[in-house]
């Protein structure tokens, strides 16, 4: 299954399968280093305790899964892809009609749909809240209620936006009829201690010491939680969480996590709407295993290509560039 229409584009022209549902935190522009440094048994069942939107699993394409959190509109959502209640089509028609409405009504029908979200619980309603709301953001109160403000963009489902999600739709449907994946809703404690030794086990919890609400609260509670539970199990173990920014260091890397391996990368955390506001984090990978960059460096990929050349028994002319490299 390549990148279809409904994908983006991160880094080094690498493209990346985007899911149709957003939140903050997302790990799309860390998928390639994500995967670069998996190191996971391919008969063993791929286990993600927080699954947030989904991307990593869509890149990823392991053959089981299990896919679990605590949110249960996010699980209810993908769980109706896999089982048809939701598909491109009814995708199609749902959003050209409520974005209509959009168009007309504006910020009143968001609040409708809002409403009846928060009475109903209908996961194409979900959709349209995530796709309309200010800055993409998940975020529920005391009380479960979806509370993210209107996005201000009345023209926000304009035919080539729909387009875009029906894709990242069926892109997802296609994955979970292909692939078998159960999706669950429950606490990360439990996800992670049905691991099996061949399994491997994707974390990434919402961070640490930072403001962001998802359903439940993130806190130091939680993160000993977490440690306990990665500390003991069989399973081999990726966790993303963050390193520090220009201001301060994530404390819990060197009070918990120092004794595994830790890798890190720096990539633009959004905390606002505006460009200005995108500040730049570093991000850390822990493991439980010793991570090597499983991609191959480009200079081999050329030795590799000279070398099916030679194969070929094709000599390329004296002025390629490869004749320089010794193929003669
Ligand atoms: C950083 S987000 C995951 C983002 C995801 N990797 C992605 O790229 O879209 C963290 C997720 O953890 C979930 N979560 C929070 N507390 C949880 C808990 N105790 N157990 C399981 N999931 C939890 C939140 O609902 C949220 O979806």
């Amino acid at each position: 299954m390549s990148p279809g229409p409904g994908d983006g584009v991160v880094g080094d022209d690498l493209r990346v399968r985007v899911p149709p549902l957003k939140c903050q935190g997302i790990k799309t522009k860390l998928v390639p280093a994500i995967s670069r440094y998996l190191d996971r048994d391919p008969e063993g069942v791929w286990i993600e305790p927080f699954l947030g939107s989904g991307v990593v699993v869509l890149n990823i394409l392991p053959q089981k899964a299990i896919l679990a959190d605590t949110n249960p509109h996010m699980i209810r959502f993908y769980q109706a892809i896999q089982d048809g209640e939701i598909d491109g089509q009814k995708t199609r028609v749902f959003l050209e009609r409520e974005g209509s409405r959009l168009a007309t009504g504006g910020e009143e029908h968001y609040y409708r749909v809002r409403e009846r979200f928060n009475s109903y619980g209908c996961p194409l309603d979900f959709l349209f809240l995530n796709r309309s709301c200010f800055n993409g953001v998940v975020r529920f109160n005391s009380k479960g209620h979806f509370n993210v403000p209107y996005g201000h963009k009345p023209q926000r489902f304009a035919p080539a936006y729909i387009t875009k999600i029906v894709n990242q739709v069926e892109g997802f449907s296609a994955a979970t009829r292909m692939l078998d994946w159960s999706f669950v809703c429950q606490d990360f404690q439990k996800t992670i201690q049905d691991a099996a030794s061949r399994d491997f086990v994707y974390c990434d919890p919402p961070y640490v010491g930072r403001h962001v609400d998802y359903y439940h609260p993130w806190d130091e509670r939680q993160e000993n939680r977490l440690y306990g539970s990665l500390k003991n199990t069989r399973a081999r173990f990726m966790l993303s969480t963050w390193h520090s920014n220009r201001h301060r260091e994530n404390r819990f890397i060197q009070e918990l996590w120092s004794e595994f391996p830790i890798l890190t990368q720096e990539h633009f955390y959004h905390v606002g709407a505006y460009e200005k506001n995108r500040k730049p984090m570093l991000e850390a990978i822990i493991t439980n295993y010793q991570p090597t960059n499983s991609v191959k460096e480009p200079v081999r990929e050329v030795e590799q290509f000279i070398l099916l050349e030679k194969e070929a028994g094709y000599v390329p002319a004296v002025d390629s560039p490869l004749a320089s490299q010794g193929n003669r």
